[in-house]
């Protein structure tokens, strides 16, 4: 697999608008070339971020078994109105992944929510709670830990992530999340997504960003 792509800054589904202003969404071509790479028709693939869908989305397009999870009731109703798993998706909460059930998944295909390091919500909790940058890194490094109760040997894990610059500096969140996961991961290298298109609102000041390859061995 090539370890830089170009990405066409494009979805597939239209979203309703009250989705637009924040649109974090995974890009169609780059989710459907990692659930190709590392799986096969009727495989599992479980994303626990699962945001408007993209990855349950593309999962069932090409085959697969699609599992999710999202915070937000808006979003997760939206999901389930795209897919015909509807009952393999979770309204519910990436913190509380252990209390779930889960078949063996093949493939984890997520892309967490982000935070800044200089923020003092917690986005883990709707930004309903105060937090701080060391806490989310924790409850991230925890919901992966989790995770492994239900990757099967060998399985491939890709998470999406930015270092974010922005007027108050850079944080580093690709690297520092690259660098938690790997404690309980087997980090086997990233992708560098650049994509196509005019930078938008989510894109954190970068052209670019990761797709951290881990592995479950
Ligand atoms: C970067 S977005 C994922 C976008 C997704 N890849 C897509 O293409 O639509 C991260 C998502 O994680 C959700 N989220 C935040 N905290 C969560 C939690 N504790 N458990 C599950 N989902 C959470 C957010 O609501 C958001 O939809």
């Amino acid at each position: 697999m090539r370890t830089f792509m170009i990405c066409k800054n494009v979805h597939r589904s239209e979203i309703p608008d009250r989705f637009k202003e924040y649109d974090n969404r995974s890009y169609d071509e780059e989710v459907e070339i990692f659930i190709k790479e590392y799986t096969k028709p009727g495989d599992t693939v479980l994303d626990m971020f699962a945001g408007l869908g993209t990855t349950l989305i593309i999962a069932e397009m090409l085959g697969r078994v699609p599992y999710g999870v999202e915070f937000l009731e808006d979003k997760y109703n939206y999901v389930i109105s795209k897919i015909k798993n509807k009952e393999n998706m979770i309204h519910g909460d990436a913190r509380k992944l252990i209390e779930y059930e889960f078949p063996p998944i093949d493939l984890v295909y997520t892309s967490p929510i982000f935070m800044n390091k200089n923020e003092t919500r917690d986005p883990l909790n709707g930004y309903k709670t105060e937090g701080n940058y060391a806490k989310y890194l924790k409850d991230i490094k925890k919901i992966f830990t989790d995770l492994k109760k239900f990757l099967k040997p060998k399985s491939h894990i890709i998470v999406g992530v930015k270092n974010l610059k922005t007027s108050n500096g850079i944080t580093t969140l690709a690297w520092d999340m690259g660098n938690v996961l790997s404690d309980v991961l087997f980090f086997e290298g990233e992708v560098i997504i650049g994509y196509e298109g005019p930078r938008d609102r989510e894109s954190f000041g970068y052209d670019h960003y990761y797709c951290l390859v881990f592995s479950n061995r």
